[in-house]
C-alpha cells in the first residue's frame, strides 16, 4: 500500500494553503514584464523570439506569443517537440542538431511545425540536408556566428561565407540568416563600457549579416539578444529579432550582476523556516535542490536584512539582522531565485498566483527534455 497522500492543490487558495518548498509566479507580474520587453522590442522595430528554456511551459510561451512575440526560441529539440506538440509553430532552436537519432526527430518535427535550426560546420549542414529531403522537405537554418563568447559558431565574415556558400542550392536546408549571442559581456560592471562592447560584439554579426547578403544570400533574420544585453542590442541596427526570455522572471542575477533596469521580481520560492538555532540564523526547507546559487544566492523578498549565507542541499542558511529576527519556526519566507533559468528545472509545477490568490499550476512539461 502506498504511504504517499495526493496533495490536493486548491485552485482560488492563498499561499499559506500550500506545502513548501513551492516554485511561485506571480502572475501579473510576469505579464507587466512581458508586456516590458514585447514594447521595447515593438518600439525599437525589432521582433522577439524569447527563449522558453527558463520556463519550458507552452502556456507561458503562448501568453508571449499573445503578446507580440513572433515565435519562440529552445535551446533543446525536446524542448521544441514539447512546445509544437502544444501547436507553436515557429521555433528557433538555438542549437546544432547533430546524430541520425535526433535528425530522424527533427523530420518529424518538421512535418508539424516550422523550427529553424543552427549549423556552424558543413558536418552538421550535410547530414541535415540529407535527412531533410530524403523526407521531401526543407528546414531553415541559421549560421551561427561566435561573436565573442567562445562556444559554438563560426568566426564572423569569410567563414560565415563560406559555410552559406555550402549550404546554397542543397535541397532540404534553407538559409534564414545569422545568429550570434552575446552572452560573454552580460556582466561587464560598467553600463558605458557594457553598452560599447556588446555594439562592436553585434556588429560583428550585422557586417556578416551584409556580406551575406552582398553576395547574394537573402539573411532575412540576424537574430541575437539576452535578458542581461537586451536594452542595447535592440538599439543595435541591423538586428532583427532579440531572444531574451528569463526577463519575464527576473532574478538576482539579472537585476545585481547585469543591472537589467525596470522588470519586476515575478518568481519567488515559498519557504519554511524549519529551525532557529541562533538569534541571527534561521534555516529554511529550501536548499541547492530547490534553487539554485550559481550564479547569484537567493534574496530574502521583503526582509532588507536577511540574507541567505549558504544553501546545503535540502538546507538554506538565512542570516538575519535586528528587523527579521522575530521569524519563528513555521513562519513562511519568499525567496526570489539567483538565477530562475537553473531554478525552474527543479521543480515539476509552476503554481501562478494573482493578487494572493492560486490561479492556475503549470507543468514544466518541458523540464528534462534534454535531448
Ligand atoms: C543562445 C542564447 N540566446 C539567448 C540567451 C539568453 O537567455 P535569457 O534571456 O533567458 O537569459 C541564452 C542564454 O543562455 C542563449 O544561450
Amino acid at each position: 500500500m502506498s504511504m504517499t497522500m495526493p496533495e490536493v492543490t486548491m485552485l482560488g487558495c492563498t499561499k499559506d494553503a500550500l506545502d513548501t518548498p513551492v516554485l511561485c509566479v506571480d502572475l501579473a507580474v510576469m505579464e507587466s514584464n512581458i508586456e516590458s520587453v514585447a514594447e521595447a522590442c515593438r518600439s525599437h522595430g525589432v521582433a522577439w523570439r524569447p527563449h522558453a528554456k527558463g520556463h519550458k511551459v507552452p502556456a507561458i510561451a503562448k501568453c508571449q506569443l499573445a503578446a507580440g512575440a513572433i515565435g519562440i526560441t529552445c535551446a533543446k529539440l525536446g524542448e521544441a517537440e514539447v512546445m509544437a506538440a502544444a501547436g507553436i509553430e515557429d521555433i528557433l532552436i538555438a542549437n546544432m542538431i547533430v546524430g541520425p537519432l535526433k535528425l530522424a526527430r527533427l523530420v518529424e518535427l518538421r512535418r508539424v511545425a516550422d523550427p529553424i535550426v543552427c549549423v556552424d560546420h558543413v558536418d552538421q549542414v550535410a547530414p541535415l540536408a540529407e535527412a531533410m529531403n530524403q523526407a521531401g522537405l526543407s528546414v531553415r537554418a541559421l549560421i551561427e556566428v561566435d561573436i565573442g563568447l567562445r562556444r559554438v559558431g563560426v568566426l564572423p565574415g569569410q567563414a560565415a561565407l563560406t559555410l552559406a556558400k555550402q549550404i546554397e542550392d542543397r535541397p532540404g536546408i534553407e538559409l534564414a540568416g545569422v545568429m550570434g549571442y552575446e552572452g560573454h559581456l552580460l556582466t561587464v560592471p560598467d553600463l558605458h563600457e557594457k553598452s560599447s562592447a556588446i555594439r562592436v560584439s553585434l556588429l560583428q554579426l550585422t557586417d556578416t549579416a551584409e556580406l551575406l547578403r552582398r553576395a547574394g544570400f537573402a539573411c532575412e533574420i540576424v537574430s541575437c539578444g539576452g535578458t542581461g544585453s537586451y536594452v542595447y542590442a535592440i538599439q543595435q541596427p541591423g538586428i532583427t529579432e532579440i531572444q531574451a526570455g528569463g526577463a519575464i522572471f527576473m532574478d538576482a542575477y539579472y537585476r545585481n550582476r547585469c543591472k537589467v533596469p525596470d522588470l519586476q521580481y515575478a518568481m519567488t520560492v515559498l519557504a519554511t523556516v524549519v529551525s532557529r538555532p541562533a538569534a541571527d540564523r534561521a534555516i529554511i526547507d529550501a536548499g541547492r535542490k530547490t534553487l539554485n546559487p550559481e550564479l547569484a544566492m537567493p534574496l530574502v523578498a521583503g526582509y532588507d536584512d536577511a540574507r541567505v549565507v549558504s544553501l546545503s542541499a535540502e538546507h538554506g542558511a538565512l542570516e538575519l539582522g535586528p528587523q527579521s529576527r522575530g521569524l519563528r519556526v513555521g513562519d513562511r519566507v519568499e525567496l526570489v531565485p539567483g538565477y530562475s533559468d537553473l531554478t525552474t528545472v527543479l521543480h515539476d509545477e509552476m503554481h501562478g498566483f494573482r493578487d494572493g490568490r492560486l490561479e492556475v499550476v503549470w507543468p514544466i512539461e518541458a523540464r528534462g527534455k534534454l535531448r
